[in-house]
């Protein structure tokens, strides 16, 4: 059963690609290599002994779009990763955000229903929750979405706005939308693992690279927060416990399992972890003392996020099993094997 996985040379994306392999699935992956590189296709095959199909394009191009599901029309799922995601840079940039992310979503949408693709998992984020008010958290699917922090968050509000009236146009499409907390970590391997281009926007390449030696110290974005550290709380996931989410979810899909045709789940472990916690953990799981300083709050920063997950792992029966430990000894020995020249991608 063929599954096209568009943006699945990233971060998320790749490690999902080994897991539906590893389930029996045929995928496809479509990527414009904008934020990620082509060895992540030689980094999954040396995990999983099978190199995914690949094809090169822009999705936010709907002529090559047409054309590409006009040419796979055995495709039985969709999950759609490839987006622009630096919050920063969406403010910077608001019209590179809604362009690339909106054009390639509502071409892949087109498409599917031209051709008959029935079947739409969507990364979505819980950026759409905004701040959280307190007696809304842990956070459920239930909670209401704020307004956006920033365009790339308000790219994934419009986003499944505009997947909720297509199912409602066309019979036929069916769409899950996971809402992501934070993913991080890397496969157990270490042949994979998180690898941003440039100075990390995310805490743990961050962490990792300072502990690498590659960085000075790191920032601690504000310590004077409402929480009990005075660090921002966040629901953090390990990567392999998301990527099996997905694999749930298009199973969900395919087997008929759905209770209506648009649905929406929260993918979090349903514990927040401080930025001081991640600190910790990182220090307790490798041995590695960490350099850090406290600077000030970054803009755009939520103070306290983390899921309810009970919905989610009822219906799609999966829960996140990996603990916080889990995630920085995997993020480091990723970042380790990747400066050793021990992976597949060039330093
Ligand atoms: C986490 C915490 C920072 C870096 C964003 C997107 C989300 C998803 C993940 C795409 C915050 C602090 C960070 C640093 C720090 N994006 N921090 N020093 O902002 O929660 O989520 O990335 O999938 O949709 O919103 O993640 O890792 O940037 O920050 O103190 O050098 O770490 O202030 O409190 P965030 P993050």
């Amino acid at each position: 059963m063929k599954i096209l996985v568009t943006g699945g040379t990233g971060f998320i994306g790749s490690h999902t690609t080994v897991e539906l392999q590893q389930q029996g699935y045929d995928v496809i992956v479509v990527d414009a290599l904008f934020n990620s590189r082509i060895e992540a296709l030689d980094a999954i095959a040396s995990i999983t002994g099978k190199k995914p199909e690949f094809e090169q394009f822009d999705l936010a191009n709907r002529a090559k779009v047409d054309d590409f599901f006009r040419r796979h029309q055995d495709i039985k799922g969709v999950i759609h990763f490839a987006a622009h995601k630096a919050v920063g840079e969406s403010v910077e940039q608001p019209l590179k955000y809604y362009r690339n992310n909106l054009d390639s979503l509502m071409n892949i949408l087109e498409s599917m229903h031209k051709y008959g693709v029935e079947n739409f998992v969507f990364s979505s984020s819980c950026t759409v929750y905004g701040e959280p008010d307190p007696e809304n958290l842990p956070i459920s699917e239930k909670a209401p979405i704020k307004k956006a922090e920033c365009p790339y968050g308000n790219t994934k509000q419009i986003a499944e706005e505009i997947m909720q009236d297509c199912i409602t146009a066309y019979k036929g499409l069916n769409a899950i939308a996971l809402r992501y907390f934070n993913p991080v970590g890397a496969h157990e391997s270490a042949r994979l693992g998180e690898l941003p281009f440039g100075v990390p926007a995310n805490l743990m390449p961050y962490v990792t690279q300072t502990a690498y030696g590659i960085r000075p110290f790191l920032r601690v974005f504000g310590n004077d927060y409402d929480t009990p550290d005075g660090t921002p709380i966040r629901d953090y996931i390990h990567i392999m416990d998301l990527a099996k989410a997905h694999v749930k979810a298009v199973e969900r899909m395919i087997q008929n399992k759905m209770k209506s045709r648009f649905e929406v789940f929260n993918v979090g472990t349903g514990t927040g972890y401080s930025v001081l916690d991640i600190i910790k953990s990182f220090e307790r799981s490798t041995g590695v003392k960490l350099k850090y300083e406290f600077a000030e709050r970054r803009a755009g920063d939520i103070v306290k996020i983390w899921a309810d997950p009970t919905y989610t792992n009822k219906e799609l029966g999966w829960k996140a099993e990996r603990t916080l430990d889990d995630m920085t000894r995997s993020a480091w020995e990723w970042e380790k094997a990747y400066r050793e020249g021990k992976t597949c991608f060039p330093l």
